[in-house]
Formats: structure tokens, sequence, C-alpha cells
């Protein structure tokens, strides 16, 4: 049973991003909400970090893109108006000051595999990883690169090359965090004027397909040396990539038995890589309107579906899919768009429309209407605390996940109400833990247990 153990039996992360409206479109108008504003102040990110760390969450993790979506109308101009991911600064600069504000609280960001070079990523996340004390994790993504193109920041790779080059990519990373400098290389000694031991710090020397390197890393080891590896891939190329590399994978399940098998595929394929299985930790993203009763509850949930941009969602369903939904006639069958790769979408808007050939007016609508609340919504916990904590536990036991990357709507009251009413809850269950256990100071700890702040290659 869940709840009996010694310890948290739940790891939960907290999903933002540096921008407006993170994640709920059109939420950025909400009265009680910050974001529109606060995003880009460190008295904002620093309020929330505090909030977050005395109700113990493991991390925030901080989501990223570069580029503007620009698919719908063929034009910038939807997404800039209604404030689909721009304007969005650059969530790094904004970790050390929530870090310097917090002594426990873990930090996840979303750096590019294909947009910064390898060395400098490995010396951006040792600096976090410093000056954090060992709190720091990457999110690793290969990233959109239709939104690349137009700003110049890589080459458009076809999706499984994308990958394959991320795999060289981590294989630089991780031989600069772990072999450039032996653990002793810094000794100190100002008799002989040596900071550090010569022969102690090495090249590393990298001549691959993508990248060629011949130097050593530039930052002294760091409390964790490799930060935390998250990963998010859901394709079944960026599974192998999570299941060879990563420590803690988000996943959108979308129901109980796929869930499972998601779950357990993954984990077949850390063993199949030569990993620990149980290295790996798997966190379900959900929505999260948590209030204290039904009544209000219903409330939160009126004050989404009036306040969600029906515009920006369009604009960023269009994003993704790289279909402009503009460019076609209302009743022009879905089916057209077959050819677009977009086969589980529209199998979805046939079910849910009820019809057999929906159009794309069906699809229109349906890509533009927030999902209804209730408590059995798809990748929605919605309720009062004890629903809520009743449909984690739910999750839990019928997928094997180790717990949640929960996304607060509308962010900043989304917050609080998850702080000071789901939290509680969950802390009376024994499903969370009370306080942070001084034993695991690192965020690796805080997944594996104390003594492995160190990553363990396959
Ligand atoms: C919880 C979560 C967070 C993600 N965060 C980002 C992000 O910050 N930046 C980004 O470019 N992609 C992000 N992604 C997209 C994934 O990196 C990945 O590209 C996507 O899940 C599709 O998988 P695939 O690349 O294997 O096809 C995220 C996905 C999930 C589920």
């Amino acid at each position: 049973m869940l709840g009996k153990q010694k310890g948290p039996v739940m790891h939960v992360n907290v999903l933002t991003q540096c921008i407006p409206a993170p994640l709920f479109e059109g939420m950025w108008r909400h009265p009680d909400d910050q974001t529109a504003t606060g995003y880009r102040s460190f008295e904002y990110w620093i309020s929330i970090a505090r909030q977050l760390e005395e109700s113990c969450i493991d991390a925030l993790f901080f989501a990223d893109i570069h580029g503007v979506y620009d698919t719908y109308h063929g034009s910038i101009g939807p997404s800039v108006r209604h404030s689909v991911q721009i304007p969005a600064i650059d969530p790094v600069l904004v970790i050390p000051a929530a870090a310097a504000a917090t002594r426990h609280l873990g930090f996840a960001v979303t750096y590019s595999t294909s947009y910064h070079a390898p060395y400098q990523c490995a010396r951006v996340f040792s600096t976090l990883d410093h000056l954090t004390n060992g709190r720091i994790g990457w999110n690793i993504v290969t990233s959109d690169l239709r939104l690349a193109r137009a700003t110049g920041l890589s080459a458009d790779i076809p999706h499984d090359e994308r990958y394959d080059r991320a795999d060289e990519y981590l294989d630089v990373v991780v031989r600069l965090w772990e072999d450039s400098w032996e653990d002793g290389a810094v000794v100190l000694d100002r008799e002989s004027d040596s900071f550090a031991d010569p022969a102690r710090v090495h090249r590393v020397e990298h001549a691959g397909r993508w990248f060629t390197l011949s130097a050593p890393h530039q930052a002294e080891p760091s409390p964790q040396r490799t930060p935390v590896l998250y990963q998010a891939g859901a394709s079944s190329r960026g599974r192998s990539f999570a299941a060879r590399h990563a420590e803690v994978v988000f996943v959108t399940l979308s129901g109980f038995r796929q869930g499972r098998e998601l779950v357990t595929d993954l984990r077949h394929r850390a063993a199949a890589a030569g990993r620990d299985p149980s290295r790996l930790k798997v966190l379900q993203g959900m929505c999260l309107i948590v209030a204290e009763d039904g009544e209000q509850a219903r409330a939160r949930a009126a004050d989404y579906l009036r306040l969600s941009s029906k515009g920006g969602l369009i604009a960023k369903w269009c994003g993704w899919s790289g279909v402009d939904l503009a460019a076609y006639a209302e009743d022009t069958p879905v089916s057209a768009l077959r050819a677009q790769d977009l086969h589980s979408v529209i199998e979805f808007v046939e079910q849910a429309s009820g019809k057999l050939d929906p159009t794309v007016g069906d699809l229109r609508d349906f890509v533009a209407t927030p999902q209804r609340p209730h408590p059995y919504t798809r990748l929605m916990l919605y309720g009062t605390p004890e629903q809520v904590a009743d449909r984690m536990v739910e999750w839990i036991e019928r997928t094997g996940v180790d717990g949640f990357n929960l996304m607060p709507c509308p962010p900043t009251r989304g917050m609080r109400d998850m702080c000071e009413l789901l939290v509680p809850e969950l802390q009376r269950r024994g499903l969370l833990r009370k306080q942070y256990d001084a034993a695991e100071p690192t965020l690796r700890e805080r997944y594996f247990g104390t003594g492995n702040a160190r990553y363990t290659r396959s």
C-alpha cells in the first residue's frame, strides 16, 4: 500500500517556463496570476522557489524553446498577440537567483543539444551545479528544428538523426564532467603555488561524426559533476535515448493500460542498455486544478474555460504539428491531412467528435477547446485535495510511475493552491516528505538515495 513506507513515496516536480503564460494559453489574464509581468523579475521566481521549498517539492523545472511559432496563418502574428511562448527569457540566468534564496529545492532546466556546443553546455551546467550546491538537473531536448531555421541556430536535421547526434553529444559532455578532472586534482597548495595538479587534469579527446574536441573541461568538478539527466522523448528513438542516458523521464501517459506498457518498456530498454532500471525515475505530466471544496473547484474550472485563449491554443497546435489550419477550408475532411504524419491526432478527433470523417473545422474546434475539468479528465488532476490525492495514488499504482511533473493552473494561484491544499493532504497520507533529508543534499540523492550523488554511465 502506498504511504506505509518510510520516507516520501512520490516524486513531485513543478513545471514552468520563463514566459508570461506558461502552459495555459490565455491564463495570464487571470486576476490572481502574476506571471504576465512576474516572469521577468527575480522577486517573482524567488517567491515561487521559496514557496515550493516550504512544501518540500523535489524540483522546479523550467521548460524552454528557441524561436517563435509562425505556422498558423503563416505568421508570427497569432503567437505574438496571444503570447504563445513569446516573449521568453533565458531560464538558465534565472536559476542562480532562485537558488541563492533557497537551500534544498532542486532546479532542472531545458538545454538543447541542437543549439549549443557540448563544450559550452558542459561549462554552463558545471557552473549551475556549483552555484546550486549540487541541485541542478538538465532536461535534454533535441528541439523542433523548424523553429531554428528562422533563427540561424541550427541546420535542419531529421528527427532520428538529431537523436544520433545527441547520443554523441552526451558522450562528449559526460566525459568532460566525469573524466577530465580527477578527484583530488584541485590541491590548493599555497606553499608550492599549485592550485591544481596538471597530472590529474586531462584533455578529452574526441573525433566523431558531429563533434571534434581536444580540451580539458574548463570548470573544476562540482558536487554532482554530471547534472541529473532528465529527458522527455516520446518517440521510439526518443525512448531509446532516454533508456541509455536519462535518470528522470517525463512522460505523458494517456491512460493506465497504455501507461503501464510504456513505463515497463522504458525500464526494459534501460536494462537492455546495461543500466539498473531502478536508476530511472518516471514522472507523469499532469495539469492541476485543486481547490478547498467542490464549489471552489467548479469556480476555478469556470475561470479556466472562460480565460483559455482559442487563438493561442490554435497557434500553438499549428506550431507543434507544422500544419496551418487556416490554409484549409472548414469543410475539408481531416483525412486530407493524413499525409502529414498526424495519424494519432486525427484518430483522436475522430473518436472525440464521434464523426467518421471529421472536417478541418471540427479539428480546429477540438484544438481550440480546453479540456473540461472533471476528476477523470485526461492528463488533469482536478478537484478537492482528497480527490486529487486519490487520483495520484491511482496513477502510481496502475502505471508504475514514480511521481508527477505538475502544471498548476493558473500558474501563480495554482502553485499556491498546490502548496496550501494538496501538499498537506499528501503529507498527511505519508506520500510526500515533511522535511528535506539532510543526508540527501544533492538532487541526485533525492531521487536515488544517500551516497548516490554521482552519475552512473551505462
Ligand atoms: C514534460 C515535457 C517537457 C518538455 N519540455 C520541452 C522543452 O522545454 N523544450 C523542448 O523543446 N521540448 C520539450 N519537450 C518535448 C520533448 O523534448 C520531445 O521532443 C517530445 O516529447 C517528442 O518526443 P520525440 O522528440 O521523441 O519525438 C517536452 C516534453 C514533455 C513531455
